[in-house]
């Protein structure tokens, strides 16, 4: 017997077992890709920017600061700023401060901040157009109605936020009830300012 032959006799045909190195199949490859595609997914839509205050089952800071039980404001507070940096920042600008030929300034704007919300209840829903004076400068532009966009305790929550939390702007909470009662009374096309005039906001 020389060195290499086996002492024992082999299985089968006799001849030597191997380990041939099989290629992965494509199917385990498709699935593999699809779990960490769907892994992805999954981390951007839950895991609130790897922030380490927001946990289950909340996805973002602002889904934990508005069920926040806490502060009874800071849930309006905060649909009204994710409303606010949604849609109306791309005119009047993320400091309210608005822009020339684009959107009048929302902060210190004496619209935003009279004691009742009566007249921008009506500019949210239903648009505004021709000439405003704010803060004595004259705009003469138009604002599409806002009514089909946002419910009633959004908007609610948009002007709330306007008046308390832009700039400086020091003003009272707006009721969803109050934005209820304005978008219950029909009214075609946007407003002007010579109709609004005509609503008490003292
Ligand atoms: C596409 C641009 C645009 C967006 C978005 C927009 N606005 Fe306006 N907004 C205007 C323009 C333009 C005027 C002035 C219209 C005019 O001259 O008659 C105006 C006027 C106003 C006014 C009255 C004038 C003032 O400055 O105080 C308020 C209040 C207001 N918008 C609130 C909002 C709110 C709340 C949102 C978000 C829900 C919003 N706007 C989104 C363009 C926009």
């Amino acid at each position: 017997m020389t060195p290499n032959e086996p002492s024992q006799p082999l299985p089968g045909n006799g001849a030597e077992p191997t380990a041939n190195p099989a290629p992965v199949p494509i199917w385990l490859v498709l699935v593999f890709g699809a779990l960490v595609y769907w892994c992805q997914l999954y981390l951007s839509a839950h895991a609130g920017g790897f922030s380490p205050v927001v946990y289950t089952p909340y996805a973002s800071s602002e889904e934990v600061a508005a069920a926040n039980p806490q502060d009874p404001g800071a849930r309006k507070r905060a649909m009204g700023r994710e409303v606010f940096e949604k849609t109306c920042y791309l005119c009047h600008q993320l400091n309210g401060l608005g822009k020339e030929g684009i959107a009048p300034p929302l902060v210190g704007s004496e619209w935003v901040l009279a004691p009742h919300g009566d007249r921008i209840a009506r500019i949210a829903l239903n648009g505004l157009t021709g000439p405003i004076t704010v803060k004595g400068q004259e705009w003469n532009l138009t604002m599409v109605a806002w009514r089909d966009n946002y419910s009633d305790e959004q908007i609610a929550a948009v002007l709330t936020y306007i008046r308390t939390k832009l700039g400086d702007n020091k003003a009272s909470d707006i009721d969803a009830a109050l934005v209820k009662a304005a978008r219950a009374e029909p009214h075609p096309g946007p407003e002007t300012t010579d109709e609004l005039l005509k609503i008490p906001v003292q």
